[in-house]
């Protein structure tokens, strides 16, 4: 053990003895030699992006052209960019050490992952005045491929984009600039490299093996991530380099975003999210009107399930009312119903609202635009908040944290229970569609928690109002001829150089599944428990039903009759309603069309769930919810919750106000009480004639358990007032 410290002790001493003895031979240049220019005409999302990253090394950093118009051109479609020539000729013209070292670089689509003494070391081992990063392709003009020089491992043609040296020398490069602010800044200074005696009287030469600067247009293979301790830098695995600049040139923005999601220290396993903490705008300590007014735009655009619950969780919303507006676009007059009970009662709580119902002719691309707008034109707007009504606002403060995030465009992650799906998408197909970023599932499942910049978000989003009136003012953001509306909006977004993060730092909610819902019923919820089990289940399952297996909540009125709640007041409205509604009542006679056999002993005034075409939902809520408590309370019962007859019964005093004592075709009995002993009708209940035992006060949304056959001979007591309904089902027949 000790002799192994040894060792290990004397490499290290070795390796720095040699080092300190190599650098002394050349002397460092000291890192206040150095000092970084840059251009950028608007402070945009990827300079702040740049700027944290040269902050965390302490780079110096002279920014060029702040406020000045962009005349460079646009990458994408012509070569340009003479403009950084002539503006860092001009700034070097202030220079006035000879020795100074000049970094000059990109800011939009660059990050540092490293600092300025590793850059200055490796700069000082090149052995050149002036590095240029290097390129796999060969840009603008392909022609001039043989002029360059052949290099014998790596990359052999010149990337304007970032190169470092002596101020004499770029001064000495750059004096012979007099182009046009679009003539290509690339052409010139590889016209300077292919001409022999300019390469060697300034001294020039490129960074083949990405030592320095890691350009990726080109090069996306062969750049990982490494993350080590507490920091994240790009590795090059074809050259086995580290780069200390990282540039998402040309085409390659995503991914320079997703490396920017790490480097250099934005996100780490052992610190998490830097960015979560950084330029945050606290709203807790405001007073109520001294919040930012925001826009809420609510898109119906699909008949949705669950759209009245939508708007009870937008009532409930953590944020002062008379700061919001609301814009609600309404395609389906199915939900015209939804729409208005809401706002009937809750319409004037709010600043202002504009609704644009399915009568007015607009169509959902320009209801988007027309939201835009409503915040745009309002001075004291300062964000729209985006809603589609599929999505299930789970966490009321939402919005608030959103904005306290402080950035320009940033969408909470939304999921789907039991699947990956979620609301954003961690990268892009080459043709623009879904791909799977690495991280994609690490963030969908919690295990990288922070705000992630990615190429596509939709359903909910905040987005900036000083945005929408300058980067986003166009009307036409969500119209394309070949990309479908959300898509050709972000693509838009990106195209303007504004972030789209989606942030997974807390628990926001999820995405409805709108597929399969159908419309001919009066609460088409109810049928919803196959397509969204989980909003299924809050509507309509009781609070307190999730105790049972816990708690010791069942109760035992009579013996073997158990007694637990298992509906909300809601389900036990809408089940009542649904029938009311579909109103043919059995007369209550004995002969019965509906069942085998044709006559019933025991005859009742009721409708059978599958006359509402309802026995396959009711058949998955048996399963699901009675199945596990009849499996608690007659243990070694197992049961598949087969029913024949399953019905909503209705006593009233003028039509049927009792049952006689009989016995249930039944292995056991449900029955649900669906409305309120001593409100709703007097009287009811029933008796178990064995026991002598009776249960005069039914609670609605409970549920009695009882055997149906030989013990548990039973009547149904006299309603003496009112219309009492219960939902009987005998299952196991
Ligand atoms: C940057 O400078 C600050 C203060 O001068 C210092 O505390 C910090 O360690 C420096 N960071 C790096 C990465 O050198
Ligand atoms: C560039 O300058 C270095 C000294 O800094 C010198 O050793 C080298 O030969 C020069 N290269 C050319 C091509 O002039
Ligand atoms: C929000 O972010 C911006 C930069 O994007 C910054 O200037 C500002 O100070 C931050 N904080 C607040 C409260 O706006
Ligand atoms: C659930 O149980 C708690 C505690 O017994 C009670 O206070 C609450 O009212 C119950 N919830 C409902 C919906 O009945």
């Amino acid at each position: 053990m000790k002799l192994e410290t040894l060792t290990l002790v004397l490499g290290l001493l070795g390796l720095t003895a040699f080092s300190s003895l190599h650098c002394e031979s050349k002397g460092h240049i000291p890192e206040g030699k150095l000092l970084v220019l840059t251009i950028a005409t608007k402070e945009t999302d990827g300079f702040k992006r740049f700027m944290g990253s040269a902050r965390h090394f302490n780079y110096t950093v002279k920014v060029l052209g702040r406020g000045e118009k962009w005349n460079g051109g646009n990458y994408m479609s012509a070569p340009g960019g003479g403009q950084k020539v002539r503006l860092l000729k001009s700034a070097l013209a202030d220079i006035k050490e000879e020795d100074k070292i000049i970094l000059f670089i990109d800011s939009y689509d660059v990050v540092f992952s490293s600092g300025p003494k590793e850059l200055l070391k490796k700069f000082q081992q090149v052995k050149h005045k002036v590095v240029f990063s290097a390129e796999t392709h060969i840009w603008p003009d392909r022609h001039l491929e043989d002029k360059h020089p052949h290099v014998r491992e790596g990359k052999r043609f010149l990337g304007a984009g970032g190169f470092i040296g002596y101020a004499s020398n770029i001064k000495n490069m750059v004096s012979e600039w007099s182009g046009k602010d679009d003539d290509s800044d690339q052409l010139f200074f590889t016209k300077i490299y292919i001409n022999p005696e300019k390469r060697k009287s300034i001294n020039i030469t490129l960074d083949s093996k990405c030592r320095l600067f890691q350009n990726l247009y080109g090069a996306l293979d062969e750049v990982v991530l490494k993350f080590e301790d507490g920091r994240v830098r790009a590795r090059n695995v074809l050259y086995d380099t580290l780069p200390v600049i990282v540039h998402g040139n040309g085409p390659t923005k995503l991914q320079i975003n997703y490396l920017g999601n790490y480097i250099p220290n934005v996100w780490t396993f052992e610190t998490g999210c830097k960015l979560c903490n950084e330029d945050l705008r606290p709203l807790s300590g405001l007073k109520e009107n001294q919040y930012p007014v925001v826009v809420i735009g609510i898109f119906i655009q699909q008949p949705t399930p669950f759209v009245s619950v939508f708007f009870e969780r937008l009532l409930n919303l953590q944020y002062p009312k008379n700061r919001l507006q609301l814009f609600i676009y309404n395609q389906e007059s199915h939900h015209e119903q939804h729409i208005h009970s809401f706002l009937e009662k809750h319409e004037a709580d709010y600043q202002a609202v504009k609704l644009i119902g399915p009568n007015e002719g607009v169509d959902p691309i320009t209801s988007r635009s027309l939201g835009f707008d409503m915040c745009r034109d309002d001075i004291d707007c300062e964000y729209f908040f985006s809603v589609d009504v599929d999505v299930v606002l789970k966490n009321a403060d939402t919005l608030k944290i959103l904005i306290e995030l402080n950035k320009s465009f940033v969408a909470p992650m939304m999921t789907k229970p039991g699947r990956l799906w979620t609301n954003f998408w961690g990268a892009l197909s080459a043709d623009g569609y879904y791909a799977r970023s690495e991280d994609y599932v690490d963030i969908v499942q919690g295990r990288r928690v922070g705000v992630w910049n990615v190429p596509y978000v939709s359903q909910v989003y905040l987005v900036r109002a000083d945005v929408l009136r300058s980067e986003l003012k166009a009307d036409d953001l969500f119209q394309s001829s070949t990309l479908d509306p959300d898509m050709a909006f972000c693509s838009r977004v990106r195209e303007q150089g504004v972030f789209m993060y989606v942030t997974n730092m807390h628990t926001f909610g999820r995405v409805l599944n709108t597929e399969n819902y159908q419309m001919d019923h009066l609460h088409n919820d109810l049928w919803q428990i196959f397509e969204n089990p989980v909003d299924w289940e809050e509507r309509y399952i009781h609070q307190n039903y999730s105790r049972i297996m816990k708690d010791n909540i069942v109760e035992t009125p009579c013996p073997d009759v158990y007694w637990f709640p298992i509906f909300t007041e809601v389900a036990c409205t809408h089940l009542v309603e649904e029938m009311e509604n579909f109103g043919q009542w059995s007369g209550g006679g004995n002969v019965d069309k509906r069942i085998q056999g044709g006559y019933e002993n025991v005859p009742t005034v009721d409708i059978h769930m599958n006359q509402i075409n309802f026995e396959k939902e009711w058949h998955k809520f048996l399963l699901d919810y009675i199945a596990p408590v009849t499996e608690k309370m007659f243990p070694g019962y197992y049961t598949r919750a087969q029913f024949d007859l399953a019905f909503v019964v209705r006593y009233r005093p003028d039509e049927q106000p009792f049952l006689r004592p009989h016995h249930d075709a039944s292995t056991f009995t449900i029955n649900i009480a669906l409305n309120q002993v001593g409100i709703d009708y007097q009287g009811g209940g029933c008796r178990f004639l064995r026991y002598n035992c009776y249960i005069r006060a039914p609670r609605k949304g409970w549920a009695l358990m009882h055997p149906g056959r030989l013990t548990h001979y039973h009547e149904g007591l006299p309603t003496t007032e009112g219309t009492r309904y219960i939902a009987v089902s005998f299952v196991d027949p």
